[in-house]
């Protein structure tokens, strides 16, 4: 748990799996919650593993919930154009969107290299709280 709030830890990948620029989705913090996880090959901020480069979000548009893609070391919303920086937060830096991605907390497991989401700083659109959405399937 992070913060004292009941974010689950998520086994999402293997530091040796990982390639620069090349992006591995997954689901957090419960299965109705598309992430991104990306290794950038230069250091970011809150950035997990040896070289502090890889990162993971929300991989849903602060402005109004699209799916956003990562091409060319940013995030895009193809809806309106916003696009975010991954080494800086996912801070938004063009586009209609005034709010940070929600950045997910990594653990890279210093024996196995592997890689654990663990918490998230920020509302996923459309929420109301900041903690996972129990579901039936988990
Ligand atoms: Fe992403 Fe509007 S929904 S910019």
């Amino acid at each position: 748990m992070a913060d004292g709030r009941p974010w689950p830890s998520v086994k999402i990948g293997n530091l040796q799996q990982l390639a620069v620029e090349k992006p591995v989705s997954f689901q957090y913090p419960d299965r109705t919650s598309p992430a991104m996880m990306i290794k950038l090959g230069a250091p970011a901020y809150e950035g997990a593993g040896p070289d502090r480069d890889v990162v993971a979000f929300s991989s849903i548009c602060t402005h109004m919930g699209c799916p956003i893609t990562y091409k060319d070391g940013r995030f895009l919303c193809p809806c309106h154009y916003s696009m975010f920086d991954p080494a800086r937060n996912g801070v938004p830096y063009q586009g209609l969107a005034s709010d940070y991605l929600p950045q997910i907390t990594l653990r890279v497991d210093a024996g196995t290299h592997d890689i654990y989401a663990e918490g998230m700083s920020g509302l996923i659109w459309g929420r109301t709280q900041d903690v996972p959405v129990p579901t039936a399937a988990g």
